[in-house]
């Protein structure tokens, strides 16, 4: 296994040594890299460009991010909620080209074994996604509820 970390967590997750990833926390420095690899999400509609600089001023949030060789390939952002209880998991993207490589499914493993060493009262994850899950997902997560939601573009002329 080979991860790196500034991070003060004493128990790294496992992770296959081939991924060669390295783990920080987000600073303002970052944006203009994560907004590269955030391109195509949520079809422009993406709601980090006005949340970031408000949750990296939040103190029950940590933005993290993973790189590989230097470069930001993932975000996910961990919030602790319900006195302690929940940790909410909210902004989770990796970069195009690095999908489909189970590079996401190491960032939330990072994550929550960083969440569970800083919170230790936290007893649940909380999370929303948009794609189909599987009998294997459903043995992990309880569905709170289900929404819809349809976007769509309008112009007009000036
Ligand atoms: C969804 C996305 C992050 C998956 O990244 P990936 O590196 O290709 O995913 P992996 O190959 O690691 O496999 C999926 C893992 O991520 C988990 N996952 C996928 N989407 C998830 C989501 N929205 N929230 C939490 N976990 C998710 C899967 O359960 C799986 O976990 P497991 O390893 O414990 O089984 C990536 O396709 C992406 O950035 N898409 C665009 C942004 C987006 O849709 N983000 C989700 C917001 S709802």
């Amino acid at each position: 296994m080979k991860i790196e970390s500034s991070l003060p967590c004493p128990q790294l997750p496992e992770s296959p040594p081939q991924m060669g990833l390295q783990f920080s926390v987000a600073t303002e420095e970052d944006f203009d890299e994560i907004m590269a690899m955030s391109q195509d999400i949520y079809g422009g509609l993406d709601y980090l460009p006005t949340r970031y600089q408000a949750w990296l001023q939040e103190t029950n949030r940590m933005v993290i991010l993973a790189r590989k060789q230097g470069k930001v390939i993932a975000l996910e952002s961990v919030c602790v909620i319900d006195d302690g209880e929940t940790v909410l998991v909210e902004g989770l993207r990796v970069a195009p080209q690095e999908r489909g490589k189970g590079v996401a499914g190491v960032l939330l493993r990072f994550c929550a074994q960083l969440v569970k060493s800083k919170y230790p009262d936290v007893k649940a994850t909380r999370l929303t996604r948009d794609d189909k899950l599987g009998p294997k997902d459903f043995q992990k997560y309880r569905l709170i509820t289900k929404q819809t939601a349809r976007f769509i573009k309008y112009t007009r002329r000036l």
